[in-house]
């Protein structure tokens, strides 16, 4: 069947108006609304060259529509127009224009790649965090600080951050895009990338290269605080292996299944029981799980009923994800013992009073 002649711009006018309608100019994950100078530097880039392709489009189609028009075959005239084949000045023009362009893409392009060049020799106070890209979520690690977490990275403003890219299993990407643009994740590659956040708040992160089963709910956190509370941050970690479990019955009780329903064989707490041994590096570290955000590598908000949900199925929230159902539908048991696992994972890094209150970085407004 042939498609009417009409149909073919309408369908490209919707096609059109879709790409358009798709634009986010201000999102959590917009790489227009930028919040750091490396962003800053190629979306500036991206901008010019963008510019500049429609000066030469409008150039370009502009000069090819006045010729058609212009020497175009009128009636009962069968004269070619006047040739200009040699015209030296012409072709010198034609070669002038083209180097210009070339010359006003090349310039900025080259800059901006040595000003966000990688392998950068970190400044003295720069955070340097490895990141390790797991199938389907993130293990970063401040060997500084021996800070070892999980899917939300805490990181002061104003000081750059250097983050050592690895993968544990297939290809990642790590991408935060009002800091930085992407970068692969490689299995023993170590690339390298450098950002600072000019201001406090939440900066969305998504892995960023198709990694199978739960690619897209790959997300992480970039949580940006002042020296102060980074400080505070980083203090509550390496104080967690002397915290004692909150004195809360149920809080004890959940403290007690981490072990007995074999939480503990996967998930290292910092500080957890000396006679059970405790996770192991390739699963989420939940030490000071309390002062996440977010759960299940920042798909939803760390609530008391949403880690009951992702405790009692996981794949209903994050579809392909490998954290295996614990508890049986039919068991008597399962709510009372869920509740229980969640409220002592959430206990852990705060203090009782301030348990019920938003944890780090949340008064920073969610964008
Ligand atoms: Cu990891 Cu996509």
């Amino acid at each position: 069947m042939q498609t009417h002649r009409w149909l073919r711009p309408a369908g490209l006018l919707s096609l059109l108006a879709l790409g358009l309608s798709g634009c986010e100019f201000a999102g959590p994950q917009s790489i227009f609304d930028t919040a750091g100078p490396i962003a800053e530097a190629q979306r500036d880039l991206f901008v010019w060259s963008y510019q500049l392709s429609w000066i030469v489009v409008i150039g370009v189609f502009g000069v090819m529509g006045y010729v058609i028009w212009r020497f175009r075959q009128r009636k009962g005239s069968d004269a070619i127009p006047k040739q200009f084949h040699g015209n030296t000045a012409l072709e010198i023009w034609l070669t002038i224009i083209p180097v210009i362009i070339v010359i006003a893409v090349a310039v900025p392009t080259v800059r901006t790649i040595f000003a966000t060049e990688t392998r950068v020799v970190p400044d003295e106070d720069a955070v340097i965090v490895n990141v390790t890209g797991y199938q389907w979520w993130w293990r970063f690690e401040y060997p500084e600080l021996g800070i070892v977490t999980a899917n939300e990275l805490v990181i002061p403003t104003d000081r750059q951050v250097v983050v050592n890219l690895d993968s544990a299993d297939v290809l990642h990407s790590f991408w935060v895009p009002r800091l930085a643009g992407k970068r692969d994740m490689i299995p023993n590659q170590n690339n390298q990338l450098h950002f600072t956040a000019d201001e406090p708040g939440e900066y969305y992160g998504q892995c960023a290269e198709l990694c199978l089963g739960a690619h897209a709910y790959m997300k992480f956190r970039v949580i940006a605080t002042d020296d102060a509370e980074f400080d505070a941050w980083a203090t509550s970690f390496q104080e967690a292996a002397d915290r004692t479990v909150q004195a809360d019955p149920q809080i004890q009780q959940g403290e007690a299944l981490f072990a007995t329903k074999g939480c503990a064989t996967c998930h290292t707490i910092d500080g957890y029981r000396d006679d059970v041994r405790v996770g192991t590096p390739d699963f989420p570290n939940l030490t000071n799980f309390g002062l996440r955000n977010t759960i299940a590598a920042a798909v939803v908000d760390n609530t008391q009923a949403n880690l009951e949900q992702w405790l009692r199925d996981p794949q209903s929230i994050k579809p392909g994800n490998r954290m295996p159902a614990v508890w049986d539908t039919n068991d008597p048991n399962a709510d009372e013992e869920i509740a229980a696992v969640a409220a002592y994972l959430r206990s852990l890094g705060v203090e009782p009073a301030t348990q019920t209150q938003a944890s780090i970085g949340a008064n920073h407004g969610d964008r």
